[in-house]
């Protein structure tokens, strides 16, 4: 369908865009793992959200949920106000899963998107450990706001931000060395050798697979010296499990 040239989206659009590009149709309507263009071509839907969409599009039990909420007038913005929809929540995450797998945590809620989670996480940590340092891994990637940079390993994307990405300690991720036994042991090495001149990190952040970096798939013992190494140098352990949680390796965590 020709809407006339220049487009709506090369005229008034920022040229800060990159999947449009990529793939030049005008997207109507999506089900399930389908999409359709305006002119009613129909794709098969590999990119998915992003990875996001678990449950594809418009999943009929989640929008049938939706709709039902939107007709009874539900609260559209809350806050952190205490609401029904927040109470069900957390009563079913507290049920289904954090109490099946014995897990003491809290629940915070921050913005809608993945890097506002890295954020709060890493926010929470420099507060409760009074300290500023983050270790993250190369390949890493966690978000494209100032504080995600700074723990994202892509130098391209970390070059947009404008300004010097300080307070974090880059480290190789499991295999990135070539020797997959001694990664984990070039962190513990370096806190050691150089005592008490190092600004002792706070945290370390940490994908248990690389999503965005290129699937990478860190092995079950390295990520467990990863934590027994938090354990003992008194630094919290970070899984962003943006990209592979919610059951994207099997299990509800990845
Ligand atoms: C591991 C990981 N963390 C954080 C993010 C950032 O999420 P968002 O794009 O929703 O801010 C991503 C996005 O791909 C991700 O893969």
């Amino acid at each position: 369908m020709d809407h006339g040239a220049p487009s709506i989206f090369e005229s008034l659009e920022s040229d800060v865009r990159s999947y449009c590009r990529g793939w030049p149709t005008v997207f109507d309507r999506a089900q399930g793992s389908r999409m359709y263009d305006e002119d009613g071509h129909e794709y098969l839907d590999f990119f998915a959200g992003a990875g996001s969409l678990n449950y594809g599009h418009n999943n009929p039990v989640l929008k049938r949920a939706l709709l039902d909420y939107i007709e009874r007038d539900g609260v559209t913005h809350g806050l952190d106000m205490s609401t029904t929809a927040k109470r069900a929540f957390l009563e079913s995450f507290q049920n289904i899963i954090l109490r099946p797998r014995e897990l003491p945590y809290k629940v915070m809620f921050p913005g809608p998107t993945g890097t506002n989670a890295v954020e709060a996480a890493l926010k929470l940590a420099r507060k409760v450990k009074g300290r500023e340092s983050i270790v993250s891994f190369t390949n890493a990637f966690h978000g494209m706001s100032l504080g995600s940079l700074a723990v994202s390993g892509n130098a391209f994307k970390r070059a947009s931000a404008g300004i010097p990405l300080a307070h974090t300690v880059l480290m190789p991720y499991d295999g990135y060395l070539g020797d997959r036994v001694s990664d984990h042991l070039f962190l513990e090495g370096l806190l050691t050798v150089a005592g008490s001149g190092l600004d002792r990190p706070a945290a370390v952040i940490v994908e248990t697979v690389q999503g965005e970096g290129g699937i990478n798939v860190a092995r079950a013992e390295w990520l467990r010296a990863l934590q027994e190494l938090c354990h003992r140098q008194d630094m919290l352990l970070i899984v962003d499990d943006i990209q592979m949680g919610c059951g994207r390796t099997g299990a509800f965590f990845s």
